[in-house]
């Protein structure tokens, strides 16, 4: 939807369940830092202690699975859409390292936002999310428990890699993208770069 010369991205409610997300994230994150290393336990005295900390994880741990799932109606259908265009902004890394390997224009999500909402957020999301119940609920079983806490280990190393790049591409990377997630609009100048046949879709020339 056009308002001016700006462009609607996200809707209100798109951009409340991202920040229910990105608090939840943070949460689990600290706290989560806070459980693996001995070294850095203090972050958990923050959160009350041991006890208290390991209730917000695992009710927050709730909140950012029901936030995760009401993120599939705003961006898996789009994200399962690939098209030609998505193969080569692969092969071309998304133009990030070269200036003559220019990617062509993107639909709504480029390749590289499609790869992160499939493989991080829906994949290892929904493995953190499994993991950590089984964790929770089944505290006397021990083998499953310890195949949980492997699963649970390997995707806090995929989200501690993978989120930090996300924050940094939609905020110091690029200008004009963080507004996606406080007003949901952007500029046509900013469509035009970044998502030029979305723009195009939307009536942009
Ligand atoms: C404070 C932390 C965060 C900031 C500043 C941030 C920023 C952003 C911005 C600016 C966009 C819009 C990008 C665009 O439309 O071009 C976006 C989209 C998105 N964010 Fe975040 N985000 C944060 C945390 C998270 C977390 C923790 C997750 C999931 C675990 C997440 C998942 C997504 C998804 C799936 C999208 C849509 C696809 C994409 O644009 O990559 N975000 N975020």
């Amino acid at each position: 939807m056009m308002k001016g010369n700006l462009i609607e991205k996200t809707t209100a409610w798109e951009r409340f369940n991202h920040w229910v997300l990105a608090v939840s994230f943070l949460i689990l994150f600290f706290t989560g830092l806070g459980f693996l290393y001995q070294s850095l336990n203090w972050i958990n005295t923050i959160f009350g202690g041991n006890h208290l900390a390991s209730a917000i994880h695992k009710w927050t741990g709730l909140v950012f699975t029901l936030s995760l799932i009401l993120t599939l109606g705003s961006y898996f259908g789009e994200a399962i859409r690939f098209t030609s265009e998505d193969s080569k902004w692969i092969s071309s890394l998304g133009g990030y390292f070269s200036k003559e390997m220019e990617p062509p224009p993107q639909g709504k999500l480029n390749a590289g936002q499609k790869l992160f909402y499939l493989i991080v957020v829906v994949l290892f999301g929904a493995t953190s999310a499994f993991s950590g119940f089984i964790i929770w609920l089944f505290p006397d079983s021990r083998g499953l428990i310890l195949f949980a806490h492997f699963l649970h280990n390997i995707s806090y190393v995929v989200f501690a890699f993978a989120v930090p790049l996300h924050i940094y591409l939609g905020t110091a990377a690029n200008p004009g993208t963080f507004r996606v997630m406080t007003r949901g609009t952007v500029t046509a100048a900013w469509a035009k770069k970044h998502h030029g046949r979305w723009a195009k879709d939307m009536g942009i020339e």
